[in-house]
């Protein structure tokens, strides 16, 4: 009964279906309503553990229901048939993965799996945007800002279930030809971030300030990050996903070719061995056209945050500062003009403007 009515709904107003995992929390839901916005229909799937009723956009369709819930999940799929899937559910806590890399997998990988097979439920996903972890999957590398080609290193079970998933989503596409798009997000902040959490220093020294609390500094404050404002990673999946299949055809005509190249590399080193020539140059440092960095190119230390945020609550006390955190990378800062280039995508607000609006929101909704 249902289906029938949702393909009534989908031929009268022809537009198309975009499942959002996560879609009633921080990012999600900000996802959803650009979404919305933009005349896509919208399904959420959540399971409210971190997530909050009031993010849900009422025109929504909303399925309360985990991800790693296999059954619930295909029903879903059967019933929604979405063309775009934003999967944005995860466990999110660093610190928590360290402690129970078993719960992080479960969700993180093997959720991920479980969307990943619903998608092949009725070969009609177009495509998966993927909220991916530009701040845990590279590591404390050398040299910054860092760049897309630079390898996975991540130090914690949560960047390495965001690097098990970037991995799984080329197997997908390879295989089942499951176009992707993963964005590795820098530190996303904005409303309706959660203040009460171990992350989002914005968020919470926000609630503090407003609240007269005066906030801890960890170590001396100079660890530095790359913050973006949540309505600009919006508007990036938005973009990764109405350049899906354009994007999706350029990455299997640069794979065609990688392919016909190196049959032939292989043809000429056979030749070359046979008439005992010197090798020419090594391979090319590869750039994937499916992941895209997702930040500003600029570090923010944390000293610079609450001196902004000082000036922009006009809060009279100077900060506390504590010990460091144990295992905090010293700084993470995103080269993000592969995006610029690929999919025409810069952020629009500058950190201050973000703060402001920021601090906003939390006045009119945090009591
Ligand atoms: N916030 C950041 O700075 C940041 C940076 C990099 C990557 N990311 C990624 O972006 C995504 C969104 O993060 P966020 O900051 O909005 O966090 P969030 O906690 O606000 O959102 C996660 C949402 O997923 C839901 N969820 C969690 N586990 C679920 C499960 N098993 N089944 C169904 N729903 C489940 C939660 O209820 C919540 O609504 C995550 O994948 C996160 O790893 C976030």
């Amino acid at each position: 009964m249902k289906l029938k009515k949702r393909k009534e709904q989908v031929s009268k107003n022809n537009r198309s279906i975009v499942l959002v995992t996560g879609g009633a929390g921080f990012i999600g839901s900000h996802i959803v309503d650009l979404l919305i916005q933009n005349n896509y229909e919208v399904v959420i799937v959540d399971d409210l553990s971190s997530g909050r009723e009031e993010n849900i956009n009422q025109k929504a369709r909303f399925y309360k229901l985990n991800i790693t819930d296999q059954k619930a999940l295909i029903e879903v799929f059967k019933q929604e048939r979405p063309d775009y899937v934003c999967h944005e559910a995860a466990q999110i806590s660093v610190s928590f993965s360290v402690r129970d890399p078993l719960f992080d997998a479960q969700t993180n990988i093997l959720g991920s799996l479980n969307l990943l097979q619903c998608c092949l439920l009725n070969h009609q996903v177009k495509g998966v945007i993927f909220a991916s972890s530009g701040g845990t999957i590279y590591g404390e590398p050398e040299h910054f800002p860092i760049t897309e080609n630079y390898p996975f290193r991540p130090q914690s079970p949560y960047g390495i279930s965001k690097v098990a998933v970037e991995h799984y989503l080329d197997f997908y596409q390879k295989n089942y030809h499951l176009p992707y798009v993963a964005l590795r997000y820098g530190n996303v902040y904005g409303p309706r971030q959660d203040p009460y959490g171990e992350a989002g220093v914005i968020a919470i020294f926000i609630e503090k300030m407003l609240k007269g609390e005066i906030p801890t500094i960890n170590g001396d404050g100079e660890y530095i990050r790359d913050y973006v404002y949540v309505e600009d990673v919006a508007q990036a999946n938005l973009l990764a996903l109405k350049n899906m299949v354009k994007l999706s055809k350029v990455v299997r005509e640069v794979e065609k070719t990688k392919e016909k190249e190196k049959g032939k590399a292989e043809t000429e080193t056979k030749t070359e061995a046979e008439n005992k020539t010197t090798p020419g140059p090594g391979p090319e440092i590869e750039i994937k056209l499916n992941g895209f960095n997702l930040g500003t190119g600029r570090g923010i230390s944390v000293n610079e945050i609450f001196s902004l945020l000082k000036e922009i609550i006009k809060f009279p006390h100077p900060a506390h500062y504590g010990p460091p955190r144990a295992g905090d990378l010293r700084k993470n800062v995103l080269d993000c003009r592969l995006i610029k280039e690929v999919l025409g995508w810069q952020p629009q607000f500058d950190f201050s403007a973000g703060l402001e609006e920021t601090v906003r929101w939390f006045k009119e909704n945090i009591h």
